[in-house]
């Protein structure tokens, strides 16, 4: 017997975008959010410097958006960025009056009173932020607003496993959303949840790679349904490195944000010297994919296991009231950063491309939308500014709102769908066979579909890809479903589209660099890579 939820409104994931959906939707409808751990077990949790928008009265919208293009080197939806930064404002205030408590500054009374700091690509100080925890601060307010609305319903150690959809291109229409199969991994039961509308929010990909800065949720699951299910998706080989991560054998995923190199950090080798001054003017603030290539170079070159941000030169009051999460964590570790530098490496960081997504945040499917990370709207281009994520996930969760409210009248409920079907699958008997695949998946893509590429590693990491495919194919189809089978399977299925997008793009731009093509060539591919799914119904 297998559960049949019904919902108008099934939202899968529980971060910034997920969670301000919610809100953002009429109280007369009924929604389910769905979390595959902790309901805060989210990206959006783990967020430090901020969030990037105008608020200063020497700052400007254009100049936000020409930062934002120019940061994106020329990959960028000049109408996304515009709309994206225009909607900034009054997104925050929305923030503002659900509580969320920002860093005050009584000393400015051009930013309306709060502080603003400044972080990589930006040409002003335009990041509003809560202390370096403002991910932590955001997601506790969104959540206890979902939690005292009763037409809201959440379901933690919820996995999403596909979606459900008519058949493919019938009657030439396209093709519709009508709900998920979803595993509750505590009774073990796959379930049936239908919803009128389905949005993924569903975060990055990072997780393909050995070394990231993200939770453990970031194994890009709503890009590999949206994909599977029939829906374009672009700009996969653009993964951001973020330059400093807490290099220490007991720190997993520990970031430093770039707001320590806003408020003057100095990135420095093993011997106490500078060196992002022979790579940009802009030194350390410069884009990301700029100083994450430097460190790598610089690493490569010295064969050191990681290089130092020194921000010791600052009054220790100072770092510890604009910093206290990375003080307190590094002291933890025996790094007392008001006195000495911090060891840090480049890790996986954020997934610019995603589901293809219009300006009301639809997809190739009918009653399917996405917003956030696991979106491609045009924002980012070849590489997102700092701090312009969580910008996008509230923006686009807004736009999505507004679009489901105006079609919501005339969708009727989804008929009744066919339950999950196991009658042909088993207990797994070689568990390691999933084990053994997630470390090799992410060990290759790590060396071969890094910071550095060449058309040698990709082929080889394509090969490589191919065979955990099939082996993966053939495990999901003998037995019964697991978390963790089913975040590899996504796993695959995401590190397949990051490696053919590479392939495709026979030039280096933004995030993308191969040693093969080192320069950006307008005349073969200023444009978006778009992948185009078997299941794709172009009507
Ligand atoms: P997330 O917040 O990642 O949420 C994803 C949700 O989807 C989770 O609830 C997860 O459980 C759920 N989920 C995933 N798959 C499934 C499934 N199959 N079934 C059910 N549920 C599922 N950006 C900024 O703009 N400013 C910053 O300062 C900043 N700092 C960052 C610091 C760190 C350490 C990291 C990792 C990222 C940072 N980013 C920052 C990026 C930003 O946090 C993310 O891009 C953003 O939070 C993504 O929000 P989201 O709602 O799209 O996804
Ligand atoms: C950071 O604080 O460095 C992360 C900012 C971001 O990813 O936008």
């Amino acid at each position: 017997m297998t559960t049949d939820h019904l919902h108008d409104i099934l939202i899968i994931g529980s971060g910034a975008a997920g969670l301000s959906l919610a809100l953002h939707l009429d109280v007369r409808l009924k929604i389910a959010v769905i979390s595959k751990r902790e309901l805060e077990e989210t990206n959006t949790y783990y967020a430090q410097g901020g969030i990037s928008v105008v608020l200063d009265e020497e700052d400007s919208i254009a100049s936000h958006v020409k930062d934002t293009l120019v940061a994106g080197a020329g990959l960028c939806d000049e109408e996304t960025v515009q709309l994206v930064v225009e909607n900034g404002p009054m997104n925050i205030d929305w923030l503002l009056k659900g509580g969320v408590n920002f860093t005050k500054d009584d000393a400015s009374s051009s930013s309306g009173g709060y502080h603003l700091t400044r972080e990589g690509g930006h040409s002003h100080r335009r990041v509003i932020h809560a202390a370096d925890a403002t991910g932590k601060e955001v997601e506790s307010t969104l959540q206890a607003q979902v939690m005292a609305r009763p037409n809201i319903e959440v379901f933690e150690h919820h996995i999403a496993i596909d979606l459900i959809t008519s058949n493919r291109c019938r009657n030439k229409q396209q093709k519709h959303c009508y709900g998920a199969y979803i595993l509750d991994h505590e009774s073990n039961q796959v379930e049936t949840f239908r919803a009128r509308f389905v949005v993924l929010a569903t975060g990055g990909a990072s997780k393909v790679y050995q070394y990231t800065s993200n939770p453990v949720v970031s194994t890009g699951d709503g890009i590999a349904m949206a994909w599977r299910a029939g829906c374009r998706v672009a700009n996969m080989e653009f993964i951001q490195f973020h330059p400093t991560c807490l290099y220490h054998p007991e720190a997993k995923s520990f970031l430093i944000s770039e707001a320590v190199r806003g408020e003057g950090g100095q990135l420095k080798l093993p011997d106490g010297s500078r060196f992002m001054h022979r790579f940009d003017e802009r030194l350390e603030l410069a884009p990301r994919d700029i100083v994450a290539r430097a460190i790598d170079h610089e690493m490569k070159r010295l064969g050191a296991d990681c290089i130092y941000l020194d921000i010791s030169h600052k009054p220790a009051e100072f770092t510890q009231e604009h910093f206290p999460t990375i003080y307190h964590r590094c002291l933890g570790f025996g790094i007392d950063i008001t006195q000495q530098p911090i060891p840090v490496v480049p890790a996986a960081h954020y997934t610019c491309g995603g589901v293809m997504a219009d300006h009301r945040a639809r997809t190739d499917i009918n009653s399917l939308y996405v917003i956030g990370e696991s979106a491609y709207t045009g924002l980012h281009g070849a590489n997102r500014m700092a701090s312009n994520s969580l910008l996008e996930c509230l923006v686009f969760a807004n736009l999505a709102a507004k679009d489901i409210h105006a079609l919501e009248a005339e969708t009727p409920e989804p008929p009744c769908l066919a339950p999950w079907d196991e009658s042909r699958v088993t207990e797994p008997d070689e568990e390691v066979v999933v084990s053994h695949n997630w470390d090799e998946l992410r060990h290759f893509m790590w060396d071969y579909v890094g910071i550095v590429r060449s058309n040698k590693r990709l082929v080889r990491a394509r090969r490589r890809v191919d065979l955990l495919q099939r082996e993966i194919v053939e495990y999901y189809s003998n037995f019964r479903v697991s978390m963790d089978l089913l975040e590899l399977r996504n796993l695959v299925d995401v590190a397949d589209m990051i490696i053919r997008s590479a392939q495709c793009r026979r030039e280096s731009r933004g995030l993308h660099f191969t040693i093969d093509f080192p320069y950006p060539d307008d005349r073969v591919q200023k444009k978006p890579t778009v992948l185009i799914p078997e299941s794709y119904c172009p009507f």
